[in-house]
């Protein structure tokens, strides 16, 4: 599938200051405006219809084909749960099961058919009817259903604790953000969201957009923050004591419910959101650079692109990134630090810490994770001598910055009609993603991803652009 990045329009900051951020939305995909208060979303330019999923829009290239892969996950659970019991009653069969044992499996099977049903609950009344059929296109995928819940247990339904995982993560944001407001914050990859919620309450000016494509974990958060009560239940396959197999968790949002017109839900890519360029003070991204994007750097890109100049990026996670992200982008702190100067941004104030990490209330298992807090400005215009004297040109790593002309362009001639493309493109204003963009709509190959148009355009400036022949020979 490809997603056409949010172009950054010339000259152009968020709509006004006065509007909410309801008005810094844009269409998916055609980039034009859309107006996330009307209720029925349609784009006005393409015509692309958007639908919600309950209350919250889907902003996504494919809306349709997302709702549809929610019904499957849906399905393919509930297939899953009935495998598991048939296996589980068949070897209750054996005349050698102790009673204890046979008590245990039908806790077992109680708690997991009930947590399908509860998922079920959550889920279903938002989907809407047109998705109950199959066939729909698949492009794209949901997250898996059960991996998440986890996180609904714990933002909503362990008990609060003054060292609670909850209260951690909330005072280590707090001393990102020091003594300033958040302002307009995006929350990327806001899972259960309960840090937006606390800092949403924390901060009465703020104004927070939450961002996720995990439908469960969505639609559970929207309901506990606008004052519902959901019942979820925790099930264990695997238990050191009997009464671990089972508990059902009440999840209910702890200091009242969000004001509506301050708290905005949005099912969509936070690694390309169909967002307005400059609209936020703050992103902030919980646990999500080392799961969200395939590679940081385009991140970085899409995080300068939405902070206004001295807005913050606010980031609190473990760097701990997924197996098929290739070794040579699994940034440490330090490169992290490195990649965010040569972007743009001034890293300020960092911590890290070794914390709790879902550990169950119920059966007293989870992780123990190494965690980096930090707090990044975005300048506005880059640093004078921001160019490292060491290391490639930052036009060339990150997506958002202009590619400068190069003497003896007008000449240049190759028998590769990307290569040409590539190099009648520079005019020293356009960024790696301009040029990505009109390569991609030249090849018209939409099964070809832009991050995979990106690498080819970086290779094509790595063989011709003088500044990166030098700057390999080093
Ligand atoms: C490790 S969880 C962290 C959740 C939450 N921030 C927290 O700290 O509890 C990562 C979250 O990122 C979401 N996510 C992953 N890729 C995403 C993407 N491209 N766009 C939006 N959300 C994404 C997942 O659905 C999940 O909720």
């Amino acid at each position: 599938m490809s997603i056409t990045p949010p172009r950054e329009r010339a000259g152009h900051s968020s709509r006004t200051e006065v509007e909410s951020l309801l008005h810094a939305v844009l269409c998916p995909r055609c980039s034009a405006d859309l107006d996330l208060s009307a209720p029925i979303l349609r784009c006005r330019k393409c015509g692309q219809a958007y639908p919600r999923l309950g209350h919250m829009p889907v902003l996504l290239s494919d809306p349709l084909g997302y709702l549809a892969s929610c019904r499957r996950q849906l399905d393919r659970l509930e297939r899953q749960v009935k495998r598991t019991v048939r296996d589980i009653r068949e070897q209750l069969q054996a005349a050698d099961v102790l009673p204890l044992t046979r008590k245990r499996c039908e806790t077992t099977i109680e708690g997991i058919t009930g947590q399908l049903a509860d998922v079920r609950a959550i889920l279903e009344p938002g989907l809407p009817a047109t998705t109950r059929s199959e066939g729909q296109a698949r492009s794209q995928q949901a997250p898996a259903t059960l991996h998440h819940l986890p996180y609904l247990y714990r933002d909503w339904g362990w008990r609060s604790e003054g060292d609670g995982e909850n209260e951690q993560a909330l005072s280590m944001v707090e001393e990102m953000l020091g003594y300033a407001g958040p302002g307009r914050t995006l929350v990327m990859g806001a899972g259960a969201c309960r840090l937006a919620y606390d800092i949403h309450h924390r901060h009465p000016d703020a104004e927070m957009m939450v961002m996720d494509l995990d439908p469960v974990l969505f639609a559970a958060a929207h309901a506990v923050t606008h004052g519902g009560s959901l019942t979820v239940r925790e099930a264990n396959l695997e238990m050191g004591d009997m009464n671990q197999a089972v508990k059902e968790w009440s999840l209910v949002a702890p200091k009242g419910p969000v004001d509506d017109a301050r708290f905005h839900f949005v099912i969509a890519d936070a690694v390309n959101p169909p967002l307005d360029s400059r609209a936020f003070d703050t992103v902030l991204t919980p646990w999500f650079i080392d799961q969200g994007p395939e590679d940081v750097r385009d991140l970085i890109s899409t995080l300068h692109r939405l902070l206004k100049p001295g807005g913050r990026w606010v980031n609190l996670g473990p760097l701990k990134y997924d197996l098929d992200v290739p070794v040579s982008r699994r940034f440490a702190r330090e490169e992290l630090f490195d990649l965010a100067e040569r972007a743009g941004f001034h890293v300020g104030t960092w911590e890290s810490a070794t914390v709790p990490y879902l550990v169950s209330r119920l059966n007293g298992r989870g992780k123990v994770e190494w965690v980096l807090a930090f707090s990044a400005t975005r300048l506005e215009p880059p640093a004078k001598g921001s160019r490292p004297d060491a290391g490639p040109p930052p036009w060339l790593v990150f997506r958002h910055l202009p590619i400068p002309t190069f003497e003896g362009q007008a000449l240049f001639w190759s028998e590769a009609s990307m290569i040409r493309m590539v190099v009648s493109s520079i005019d020293g204003r356009r960024t790696l993603d301009d040029i990505a963009r009109r390569v991609a709509e030249r090849a018209d190959q939409p099964d070809i991803s832009m991050s995979q148009v990106r690498i080819a355009v970086r290779q094509c400036l790595q063989l011709v652009h003088p500044t990166c022949a030098h700057n390999t020979k080093q």
